[in-house]
């Protein structure tokens, strides 16, 4: 994992004294409201409904262990015992007193990490599978590339006040697993046919009040280019995005508004200039960053020892965490663990300081000292030997970290709503929690197999409606709260929008309106079709029937 060197730490010092002394002034009145807010902003600092919300990058969603105990201890000193990790692979904390936020930057400084760019106009945390470095499948290891985004990125003194924020995703295997498709740039990794690696370049995606996919603008790019090509389109997007109306003011409505063609040719031009210049990645800059990202001291070890096999014979519900909360691995006899954080009940995301320290001490004693932050909103043991799961099993059941339901219905991406957040049309919370109570039967949560739910409070789309197979997105009626329902979208290399069914429901309706659609779809489906293939296939009328009918 990377580490900072002494500039790293000399940087993020100086920033904590900075920001301390920022919100010194403010409390002191010297500093304005509207003076201070562009300043907490830069810090990830928001106000929130109830209190200050403060946003921590994860860097690609990468933790050591001792970086975990400190967020633990953070939020046992400063907050209510609990953070939430986002769908960016980063963590928040709801509930830190103002005045208090410089002394929690301090205490993330010693571990190596902040709060800077978190939010703000500004190029935000980058993305990655939380699987690279672990995957089977991978081409390239993505993690290196990302902190060489994030050192080119961060306080770039040309890009810190773009027209609107940015977020770059990066995918280093074939099938995509950062959503490279919704993000301002995704970086998709292809190799062309002299066997050479290099990326897809797709900008312009994004969800929001107007979602939309990303237009590939370019389709190889050799990675030693990479730093002058993002150069090139932060460029072009600096310049003529738009900065009159902010709901058009992302990139994805300049990439529009060109078109595609148009704004990869602005590109072309502008990195015509900086091409082979400068910021040209040479080989040992490369080498440089992928040596902080190199194996673990893996064992060699058999697949599938006794300590494995015997209880997966007889114990039918390991066998079933195994199939769903364990992902295939790169060195035989290990597997990654998804350690679940979505137990009915409680806010999909939420960690509390307990199992923060409790999967660090796992992260130590099963593994290499590391985790990983995945954008679905849970978190990740990487390297696992299979001879452990069964004791790693046991623990992470009685830390409420087990519920066997990874890529199922009830693992719902879910933002805070209206519970915490003021932009809130409806609240969030409380209905993801009913749809997990309606399909709490694990036999049939099973049988329904793999299906992306997603749920946002406003259509600020926090929650990444428009890409789950089955979307969810409060909307206000004179005041009420109301949820429409969108199916069809999908995340990955087939990135798709969901479409909205008809009219929205009321809360109590919602599991309902979901038992009719799982109904309906295990009349329908053929052998071994997921739920996404059969709506594809069926379209929605059928569903859009079912749901509306006035008896069923
Ligand atoms: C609680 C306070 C929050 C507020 C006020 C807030 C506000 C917003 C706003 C205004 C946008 C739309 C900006 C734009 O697209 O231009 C946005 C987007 C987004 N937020 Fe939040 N958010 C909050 C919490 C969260 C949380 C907890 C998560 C993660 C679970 C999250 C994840 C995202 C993501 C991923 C997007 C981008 C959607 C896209 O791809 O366009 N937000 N947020
Ligand atoms: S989607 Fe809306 S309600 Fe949910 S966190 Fe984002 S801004 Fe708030």
């Amino acid at each position: 994992m990377y580490k900072y060197d002494e500039v790293d730490h000399r940087l993020v010092r100086e920033r904590v004294e900075q920001f301390r002394d920022q919100t010194r002034r403010y409390l002191a009145g010297e500093l304005s409201e509207d003076e201070f807010r562009p300043l907490r902003l830069m810090n990830g600092l928001y106000v929130q409904r109830h209190a200050p919300m403060l946003r921590v990058a994860i860097p690609y969603g990468h933790l050591s262990s001792t970086q975990l105990r400190k967020l633990s201890h953070i939020a046992r000193t400063y907050d209510r015992g609990y953070g939430h990790l986002t769908t960016r692979q980063n963590i928040q904390f709801n509930w830190p007193a103002l005045e208090r936020v410089p002394d929690i930057l301090a205490e993330l400084a010693e571990v190596e990490m902040h709060a800077i760019q978190t939010s703000g106009n500004c190029v935000r945390n980058t993305t990655t599978d939380a699987f690279a470095g672990v995957a089977a499948d991978e081409y390239l290891d993505g993690r290196a590339y990302c902190e060489i985004i994030r050192q080119w990125s961060t306080l770039h003194p040309e890009f810190a006040y773009l027209p609107r924020k940015f977020k770059i995703a990066v995918s280093g295997s074939a099938d995509d697993r950062a959503a490279t498709q919704v993000h301002d740039i995704g970086l998709h990794v292809v190799k062309n046919d002299a066997g050479e690696v290099g990326f897809k370049v797709i900008v312009g995606g994004g969800l929001g009040r107007t979602p939309l996919v990303g237009k590939t603008i370019r389709e190889f790019l050799p990675t030693r280019h990479l730093l002058t090509y993002l150069d090139a389109v932060l460029r072009v997007y600096n310049r003529f995005g738009r900065r009159d109306n902010k709901y058009k003011a992302r990139i994805k409505i300049l990439v529009q508004a060109m078109t595609p063609e148009a704004f990869a040719a602005k590109v072309e031009d502008e990195w015509a200039h900086l091409k082979d210049g400068p910021a040209t990645l040479r080989d040992e800059d490369v080498a440089h960053y992928a040596s902080f990202f190199t194996d673990p001291a893996y064992e060699q070890l058999a697949a599938n020892p006794e300590a494995f096999t015997v209880p997966l014979v007889s114990d039918a519900a390991f066998a079933k965490w195994v199939a769903r909360n364990t992902r295939s691995h790169k060195q035989t006899g290990y597997r990654s663990v998804v350690l679940s954080l979505k137990k009915t009940g409680v806010p999909p995301g939420d960690i509390t300081a307990e199992q923060m320290d409790a999967a660090a001490d796992w992260a130590d004693r099963f593994g290499f000292g590391e985790l990983r932050v995945a954008h679905e909103q849970n978190l990740i043991l990487p390297d696992v030997k299979e001879s452990d799961l069964y004791e790693v099993w046991q623990l992470a059941r009685q830390h409420g970290f087990a519920t066997p339901n990874v890529g199922l219905l009830t693992d719902i991406i879910c933002c805070p709503g209206g519970d915490f957040c003021s932009l809130a049309n409806a609240r969030s919370i409380p209905v993801a929690e009913a749809i997990q109570l309606k399909f709490d039967n694990l036999d049939y949560l099973f049988d329904l197999g793999d299906i992306d739910c997603n749920f946002s409070g406003c259509m600020n789309a926090c929650g990444h409606h428009h890409i789950g197979n089955i979307g969810i997105l409060g909307v206000d009626k004179n005041g009420e709260e109301w949820y429409q329902i969108t199916l069809g979208g999908s995340q990955g290399n087939h990135t798709a929008i969901g479409k909205v069914i008809g009219p929205s429901f009321a809360q109590a309706d919602v599991p309902l309106a979901f038992e009719k659609i799982m109904n309906l779809y295990v009349e329908q489906r053929l052998a071994g079709e997921r739920f996404i293939e059969t709506v594809r296939r069926i379209g929605l009328e059928p569903f859009k029937e079912r749901v509306y009918a006035k008896s069923h």
